[in-house]
């Protein structure tokens, strides 16, 4: 009795809270406004490497996680410009091909600022869902080598390339909005090790944002 009691009080629950955010006004964005997302972030780069750079030597790119910040202007109705920035993601390298079971061999640190366009569908209800489609700038930064590759100075060359989006933003009410944002971006770079050679890297990550929004 006590059990059906306490499941009976979690479904009436879980029934006013829905009907509490079902009750907010549907309200679409209008030319104008700005929505402004923190979060958190994390880059899943699905790496590979040129077998042929430096006699089939190369390294695994590792998942790297940070602050996401983000940030829609409205132009029109459906037409938003899309900002991705974040605190900087710092990633290791672990050895592959020949290098494979070194373990981590590097490390570095990275910012990919990337501008989109965004097509928002008109729903009607609290659900913002959009797609959207535009660049990435990776800067490349603290780059350090350890373990097969100690001693060895690595540069990595900032990349630009295609960015591809799809979001959702879930209307809470009062302006607030919870937040999910996923891209794939063509990362490609070339890591510069002095006395070896370049190694052609391409990081090619997923990146996911889920966090709070605020509309403006
Ligand atoms: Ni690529």
């Amino acid at each position: 009795m006590m059990m059906t009691g306490t499941i009976k009080g979690l479904v009436a629950g879980a029934v006013s809270v829905v009907l509490l955010l079902g009750a907010t006004a549907a309200s679409a964005y209008e030319a104008g406004d700005m929505v402004l997302r923190a979060g958190l972030a994390g880059v899943l780069p699905d790496s590979s490497f040129d077998q042929n750079d430096l006699g089939g030597a190369g390294v695994d790119v590792d998942d790297g996680y940070s602050l996401g910040i983000t940030f829609t202007y409205m132009a029109t109705a459906n037409l938003g410009v899309g900002v991705l920035g974040a605190w900087p993601f710092e990633h290791d390298f672990d050895g592959a091909g020949t290098l494979s079971g070194s373990g981590e061999v590097g490390s570095t640190k990275h910012l990919p600022p990337t501008v989109t366009l965004q097509w928002h569908f008109p729903t009607g209800t609290n659900f913002h869902p959009y797609i959207g489609a535009g660049v990435n700038y990776t800067y490349f930064f603290d780059e350090e080598t350890s373990g097969a590759l100690s001693g060895i100075n690595l540069e990595l060359d900032d990349s630009w390339g295609l960015a591809a989006e799809a979001g959702v933003d879930f209307d809470l009410g009062n302006d607030l909005v919870l937040s999910g944002q996923l891209w794939y971006l063509d990362i490609d770079t070339e890591a510069k090790l002095s006395g070896l050679g370049n190694l052609d890297v391409e990081v090619d990550p997923w990146v996911f944002m889920v966090g709070i929004g605020k509309k403006f």
